[in-house]
């Protein structure tokens, strides 16, 4: 995507130096746009936990990466396979919701075992953690073709009148390697002239939606409104939500979809109000043995001041400052499940699905358990 009308993925290396990734450092965002280096598996891995680079798609581009500088340290262990197995271990830990961080990590294990030499593993993995990279930017892409036709549908039954789409945190290009899942198809819409509204969830605690799904709109020129959290309900009984799209961090073969907090609530709202609800994700964030999401997802507590502090531009410095009693104790669920019943179809780089196990397997036969 284009910032300043300069294109720009959200990973890459660092031109003439392959031995240094280049990340977005998306806490600055909207405010400043700063380019971080990450040289070490540390790095990494405190750039993954403590969310410069987010969003499923981009953590598991980024773990990618990490694993690849991971063999690079290898090289000077002892053991260069209990080097790789440790940092495997860390970089999972991060963050343990989204299942591409896993997947990735585990992609680039099995990757890197086929080596026979340290250097042809070191290889291996640089050649792996650029085709994940480049298979997300590649499938979100996919996605945008496949939501465009849904889009297109509801712009016929409106005579060609605005669509009005709402969506939930960012699942834009931010939030993995390029294009986005849930903000793909409205990209293409826009691209084809299609006249795309885009109402923005806030997303507290962090504000991704306030701060970074904005930013991202506003520098593709599309149109867009700012809400706060509360107000998709309100939106949708008055008729001026045509459809919702969410990404997801992790989506069970059954159908049941894990995304920022919050979306559970939309998608009862939406349900109520008989507004489609539907999740745009690439395959890398199904979890293909987790069956029931309600029970079986890990949903991250992150810590307590991202609730308590909230976060902004004030003359000309980005600060913190305190929301609540200092006393107040707070909770930070970081994401919630909507249960498949609730979700009307998922936008998917193979096409759309119902969210049941039958119509996914259909869409992913390679999954079914023989
Ligand atoms: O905590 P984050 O910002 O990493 O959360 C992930 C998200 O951005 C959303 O849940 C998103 O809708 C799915 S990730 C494409």
């Amino acid at each position: 995507m284009k910032v300043k009308g300069e294109y720009y993925r959200t990973i890459w290396t660092k031109e003439g130096d392959n031995k240094t990734i280049q990340i977005i450092d998306q806490r600055s965002l909207p405010h400043e746009f700063i380019i971080e280096d990450l040289t070490t598996v540390d790095q990494v891995a405190e750039a993954i936990r403590d969310m410069h680079v987010r969003g499923a798609g981009l953590i598991g581009a980024t773990a990618g990466y990490g694993m690849y500088l991971a063999t690079l340290e290898a090289l000077k262990s002892p053991s260069f396979d209990a080097h790789l197995e440790l940092a495997a271990k860390h970089l999972t830990a991060t963050r343990p919701t989204a299942v591409n961080l896993a997947w990735a990590v585990n992609r680039q294990l099995t990757a890197i075992q086929k080596g026979s030499s340290s250097q042809e593993k070191v290889n291996i993995a640089w050649r792996t953690a650029v085709d994940i990279a480049d298979e997300d930017a590649e499938y979100c892409r996919k996605i945008g073709e496949a939501g465009l036709k849904l889009i297109k549908e509801i712009q016929f039954k409106k005579k060609g009148d605005r669509v009005n789409i709402l969506t939930h945190c960012n699942a834009g290009w931010l939030a993995f390697v390029d294009y986005g899942s849930a903000t793909s198809p409205i990209y293409a819409a826009h691209d084809q002239g299609i006249d795309v509204h885009v109402w923005v969830d806030e997303t507290r605690p962090r504000n991704q939606g306030a701060r970074l799904t904005a930013w991202e709109l506003n520098e593709h020129g599309v149109p867009h409104t700012v809400i706060a959290d509360n107000v998709g309900g309100h939106l949708m009984q008055h008729g001026q939500v045509d459809m919702v799209i969410t990404g997801a961090d992790r989506v069970t073969y059954t159908g049941d979809v894990a995304n920022k907090i919050g979306t559970y609530l939309k998608a009862l709202a939406a349900h109520d109000n008989n507004v489609p609800f539907y999740v745009a994700m690439p395959s890398s964030t199904f979890d293909w043995k987790i069956r029931d999401g309600c029970t079986e997802i890990p949903i991250e507590q992150r810590n307590e001041n991202e609730v308590r502090y909230i976060q902004g531009l004030y003359e000309g410095k980005i600060i913190e400052v305190l929301l609540t009693p200092q006393e107040s104790p707070a909770a930070n669920y970081a994401f919630d499940v909507t249960p498949s019943r609730l979700v009307t179809g998922l936008i998917t780089e193979r096409g759309i699905c119902d969210a049941n196990e039958q119509s996914i397997l259909q869409l992913f036969p390679e999954h079914k358990k023989i």
